[in-house]
């Protein structure tokens, strides 16, 4: 008998048996029960293409002649720190698995005096990221939805 001759070799095995056995069921969705719509985070394709598209959108503002300011003169570990915060946030409101251990917008970018340029540049970098991932198009506008929803907190000086 299977379990038997399992049991025998390492009680462990009968306990990964089941749980493999039990998973398809546990996977599938009951008659009646609506798959859930997925979230944001996972129709722009996780954490990976969040952070693909970060550093890009990240490198593309840094090269920025009028948003390297921001950025000059800071250690490449507290970009990097910076950078992996923006990861995180950016996934957590995607909806995805992600605990976002950073300030609130407001806290974090006040006394930077960022204005409406700087804010267009940003949208402009990061519109040419999406272009160059080919981010389809209902993606592209919450992501863009999402951007815009945080300027009120951002932008100081119009
Ligand atoms: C023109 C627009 C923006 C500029 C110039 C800018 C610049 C910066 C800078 C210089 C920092 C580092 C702050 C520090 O070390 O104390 C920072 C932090 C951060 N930014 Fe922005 N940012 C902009 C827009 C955004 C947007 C749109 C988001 C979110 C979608 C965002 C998310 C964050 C996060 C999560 C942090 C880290 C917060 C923390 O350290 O606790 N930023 N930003």
């Amino acid at each position: 008998m299977l379990i038997k001759s399992v049991s025998r070799t390492n009680p462990l095995k009968i306990i990964a048996l089941t749980a493999c056995l039990a998973m398809p069921l546990l996977a599938m969705p009951s008659a009646g029960m609506a798959a859930e719509k997925p979230t944001l985070y996972e129709r722009l394709g996780g954490y990976d293409a969040i952070t693909a598209v970060t550093h890009d959108v990240a490198a593309r503002l840094m090269a920025d002649p009028k948003m390297g300011r921001f950025w000059a003169h800071r250690g490449k570990d507290g970009i990097d720190r910076e950078v992996q915060l923006i990861i995180d946030f950016i996934a957590n409101q995607a909806g995805g698995p992600r605990y976002y251990t950073g300030r609130d917008m407001k806290l974090a970018h006040v006394g930077m005096r960022i204005d409406g340029e700087d804010w267009d540049r940003l949208i402009t970098h990061l519109k040419a990221t999406l272009d160059k991932f080919n981010v389809p198009q209902k993606e592209r506008a919450d992501v863009l939805a999402f951007f815009e929803s945080t300027r009120k907190d951002i932008v100081e000086v119009k």
